[in-house]
C-alpha cells in the first residue's frame, strides 16, 4: 500500500462518509427551525456505489470510516452497509455518529454487522432542555437507553459528545463530567462552531479554557491517552474516574495540521476539509462507470487539495452546506 498524503504531508487515512442528511431532530448549533432542503432520494449515493468508493479509497490508504449523516440511523438497512464496508480488507475501524433516538433497536445488529464503536451526541440529561435543544419532543430516555444497550452490546468505547453552549447547557458540564466517575462515561466537551443558517450565536460561544476551569471544581484533570480513536480531542481524568474527559477545540486551538480526515457527502461529494466549500463530485463519473482507477485519481485530487487549514476563528464559515449534510 502507498498510503495517501495531502501537498502538505498529512497522512490521510481515515474517510467519513454521510448516509443521509435527514435528521430526526433539529438541533439548534445544527440545522435552523424550518429544517433545510432535502436532497432527493436519487441523489443519495447509494450503498453500492459507498463500497465501491470506499473500497478505492481503503486502497489508496484509507483504514478507518466513520458512518455519519443527518441521523444515519433514519436510513433503512444501515447495518448492510456496514456488513458491506467490515468486507474490505484494509479498513480496520468502522464507527458511527448518532444521535442516539434510535440507537438501542440497532446496536446489537450492527456490532454483528461488523461496526466497532458508536459516538452518541448528549448535549444535556434534562428532559425539557433536551426538547428545547433538539426542537422535537422525543425522549431523552430514548438516547440513555441507546447508550447502555450500545454498551452492552460492545460498542466500545461509546463516546458522548456534548456541543457547550453558554446560557443554553454549560449549567450541566459538571454533571455530565461526573458521569466519567458515577457510569464510566466517555464524555467530550466540544466547542461550538457557526454554521450558516443556525440559532446559535457567538454569544453562547464557550472556550475549552473556561470548561476546564470550571471542572477543576471536581478535582485535576490528568491527562492521559485516548483508548481508540484518531480525532482531534485531547482526554483527561478526574480523580478516581475510569470514565475520560475530552476537549475538542475546533475555534480556539484549531487541529488542522494534524487532520487526516476526507470526507463523502451522502450526495457523493468527496470533501476534503469539512470548513471549506471545495469539493470534488463522484457520483456522475460512479454512474457513468467510471474505472476504479479513475475514481482513485479523483480521490487523490480531492486529497491534493486539501486546504491547510480552516478560517472560523477569522470570521470566515462555509457557504454551501450546513454541517447536517457533511456528517459534523
Ligand atoms: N458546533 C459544534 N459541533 C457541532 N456538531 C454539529 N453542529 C455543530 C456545531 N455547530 C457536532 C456535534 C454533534 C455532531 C453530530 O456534530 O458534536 O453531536
Ligand atoms: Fe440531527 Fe445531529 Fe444535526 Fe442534531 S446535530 S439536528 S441530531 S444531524
Amino acid at each position: 500500500m502507498t498510503g495517501l498524503s495531502d501537498s502538505f504531508q498529512r497522512p490521510i487515512n481515515y474517510l467519513r462518509i454521510s448516509v443521509t442528511d435527514r435528521c430526526n431532530l433539529r438541533c439548534i448549533y445544527c440545522l435552523p427551525a424550518e429544517g433545510i432542503g432535502l436532497m432527493p432520494r436519487q441523489a443519495l449515493l447509494t450503498y453500492e456505489e459507498i463500497y465501491t468508493v470506499a473500497k478505492a479509497a481503503a486502497e489508496l490508504g484509507i483504514n478507518k470510516i466513520r458512518i455519519t449523516g443527518g441521523e444515519p440511523l433514519v436510513r433503512s438497512g444501515l447495518p448492510k452497509l456496514i456488513q458491506m464496508l467490515a468486507q474490505i480488507d484494509a479498513i480496520d475501524d468502522i464507527s458511527l455518529t448518532t444521535n442516539g433516538t434510535l440507537l438501542s433497536g440497532y446496536a446489537a445488529e450492527l456490532k454483528s454487522a461488523g461496526l466497532r464503536r458508536v459516538n452518541v451526541s448528549l448535549d444535556t440529561l434534562k428532559q425539557d432542555k433536551f426538547e428545547f435543544i433538539t426542537r422535537r419532543t422525543t425522549s431523552l430516555g430514548d438516547v440513555l437507553d441507546g447508550i447502555e444497550v450500545a454498551r452492552s452490546a460492545g460498542l466500545n468505547p461509546v463516546k458522548l459528545n456534548m456541543v457547550v453552549m453558554s446560557g443554553i447547557n454549560d449549567d450541566e458540564l459538571l454533571d455530565l463530567a461526573t458521569k466519567t466517575i458515577t457510569d464510566e462515561w466517555h464524555v467530550r466537551f466540544i466547542e461550538l462552531m457557526p454554521s450558516a443558517g443556525v440559532s446559535t450565536r457567538a454569544s453562547q460561544f464557550v472556550p475549552v479554557s473556561d470548561m476546564r476551569k470550571r471542572l477543576e471544581l471536581l478535582g485535576e484533570l490528568e491527562p492521559c491517552l485516548p483508548s481508540v480513536g484518531n480525532g482531534p480531542a485531547k482526554y483527561f481524568r478526574l480523580p478516581h474516574a475510569r470514565g475520560t474527559i475530552g476537549f475538542i477545540t475546533p475555534i480556539s486551538e484549531h487541529f488542522c495540521f494534524h487532520c487526516n480526515r476526507l470526507r463523502l457527502t451522502a450526495d457523493g461529494k468527496l470533501r476534503p476539509c469539512l470548513l471549506t466549500d471545495y469539493e470534488i463530485d463522484l457520483k456522475l463519473p460512479l454512474r457513468r462507470g467510471i474505472s476504479s482507477a479513475g475514481l482513485k485519481q479523483l480521490i487523490k485530487e480531492a486529497v491534493t487539495n486539501k486546504p491547510l487549514r480552516h478560517h472560523l476563528a477569522e470570521g470566515y464559515t462555509p457557504k454551501n452546506r450546513p454541517f447536517s449534510q457533511v456528517g459534523g
